[in-house]
């Protein structure tokens, strides 16, 4: 195992290179699909995804044409968040929003851009490998991206706009919008080591309830975090059912420390060292970006 920062560091160096391998991207798409990948970012998931991978012994390097793919649906999944169609965000990762400096038909295709890079540069390494654990890898992540994972949680999102916060509602938007891909980090990992059926489910135990627990921050954040140091606008979520519009502040600190203590209590059913995956999630607890 590794430090986080040499895992982001990992996934920094190899998210253009990823790209590029793919052949010509002509102009000004690639500029706009780097542009938001190159911003920084926190690079949580695949991190998780490689630290994940190292922990049920595997190796990083195995792990890491899957942790940039789910970068790249991770920054798509953020370029069109923050369209004027959806969340009309003009600030991202520190720097204007995608459509902000190249336009929303460039954005919109630097988006999909993204995802189609990513399903084709796993494909391309489950094809190699020549096994069964980069398919089953590739079919997590898409399936955690897709129309019953974070895409159908944004859309309830965006279809709950102004309306009255509802418990199930707002549960299903933050395990969907949010844990879905963090789930898919942990769990892609530990299959992409091999890990058996029995670690998967701890796995995806721990990354529901810190993705539940990280999303309930974001909002807190949305709330009283700092734009300067988020690289996002705060205020922005007046109008949607978030977890502090359900149960206010004090409510979703108390309810972000629950969901972090199952996340370290499913830990336990994993072997070896999990002090990596520990410290993270208690982490969330007093992120302030
Ligand atoms: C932002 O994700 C969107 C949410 C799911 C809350 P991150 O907070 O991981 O954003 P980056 O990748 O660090 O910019
Ligand atoms: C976005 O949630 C989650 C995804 C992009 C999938 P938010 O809309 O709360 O994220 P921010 O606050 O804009 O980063
Ligand atoms: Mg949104
Ligand atoms: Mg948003
Ligand atoms: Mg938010």
């Amino acid at each position: 195992m590794r430090t986080y920062d040499a895992y982001r560091q990992l996934a920094e160096q190899a998210l253009v290179p990823m790209l590029s391998s793919l052949g010509e991207i002509p102009e000004p798409l690639k500029q706009a699909m780097c542009y938001s990948l190159e911003a920084g970012g926190k690079r949580i998931r695949p991190v998780l995804l490689m630290a994940a991978c190292e922990a049920a012994g595997g190796t990083a390097e195995t792990a890491l044409p899957f942790a940039c793919a789910l970068e790249m649906i991770h920054t798509y999944s953020l370029i069109h968040d923050d369209l004027p169609a959806m969340d009309n965000d003009d600030l991202r990762r520190g720097k204007p929003t995608n459509h902000k400096v190249f336009g929303e038909d460039v954005a919109i295709l630097a988006g999909d851009g993204l995802l189609n890079a990513a399903a084709e540069l796993m494909a391309a390494r489950a094809v190699r490998m020549g096994d069964l654990r980069g398919i089953r890898a590739m079919e997590i992540i898409m399936r955690r991206a897709g129309v019953t994972g974070m895409i159908a949680g944004q859309s309830v999102d965006v279809t709950s706009e102004g309306k009255e916060p509802r418990e199930d509602l707002v549960s299903y938007i933050h395990s969907h919008k949010t844990a879905d891909l963090l789930e898919a980090a942990v769990e892609a990992g530990l299959a992409l080591a091999g890990a058996p059926e029995d670690q998967l489910a701890a796995g995806r135990e721990y990354a529901y309830h810190m993705g539940l627990a990280f999303q309930m921050t974001d909002d807190l954040l949305d709330v009283r975090g700092d734009a300067a140091q988020m690289g996002k606008n705060t205020g922005m979520d007046g109008n949607k059912m978030t977890w502090v519009a359900l149960r206010g502040i004090e409510g979703t600190e108390r309810d972000a420390r629950e969901e972090i203590d199952k996340a370290v209590r499913a830990l336990k059913k994993l072997p070896g060292d999990t002090a990596f995956f520990a410290d993270f999630a208690r982490g969330i607890l007093d992120r302030n970006s």
